[in-house]
């Protein structure tokens, strides 16, 4: 039997998708990829949690104003598992800078700067780990 590498990783839709009321369409895509919804929740992320779940860009020059976007308005964080769920979301979504994104992705249709960038998606097998465990310590 072949072992098939089932993975889960974490996506978020950030304040300005949640503000774009496009949290439906951003769904439908990572069904349309397969993907499976494992977990999700609106919020409002705190100061501190989201200094938390970013505390790897701390020393970054965009990490304050990163912090103070991504507390800005709701979020919905969501965990999508399936093989190559990590790669397939990071795809969906689309570079980082929207103007650098390839067509058709979610950054390139309605991301407007390098940070108001729409959605979060985990972008490897140990960040994955940590970022679902932040959000959703129970899966
Ligand atoms: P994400 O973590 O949100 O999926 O995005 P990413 O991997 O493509 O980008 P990353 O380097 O992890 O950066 C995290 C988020 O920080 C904001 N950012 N701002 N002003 C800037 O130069 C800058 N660079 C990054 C973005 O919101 C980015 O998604
Ligand atoms: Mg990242």
């Amino acid at each position: 039997m072949t072992a098939s590498k089932i993975v889960t990783t974490l996506a978020i839709v950030k304040p300005d998708g949640f503000e774009k009321r496009l949290i439906g369409k951003i769904i439908q895509r990572y069904e349309e990829a397969a993907l499976n919804l494992q977990a999700i929740q609106r919020l409002v992320l705190t100061r501190e949690r989201a200094e938390g779940f970013y505390a790897v860009h701390k020393e970054r020059p965009f990490f304050s104003s990163l912090v103070e976007f991504m507390t800005s308005g709701p979020v919905v964080v969501m965990a999508w598992s399936g093989e190559g769920a990590i790669d397939k979301v990071r795809d969906i979504n689309g570079a980082t800078d929207p103007k650098k994104a390839a067509p058709g992705t979610i950054r390139a249709q309605w991301g407007e700067s390098i940070q108001n960038n729409i959605v979060h998606g985990s972008d490897g097998p140990e960040t994955a780990r940590f970022e679902v465990a932040y959000f959703f310590p129970g899966l």
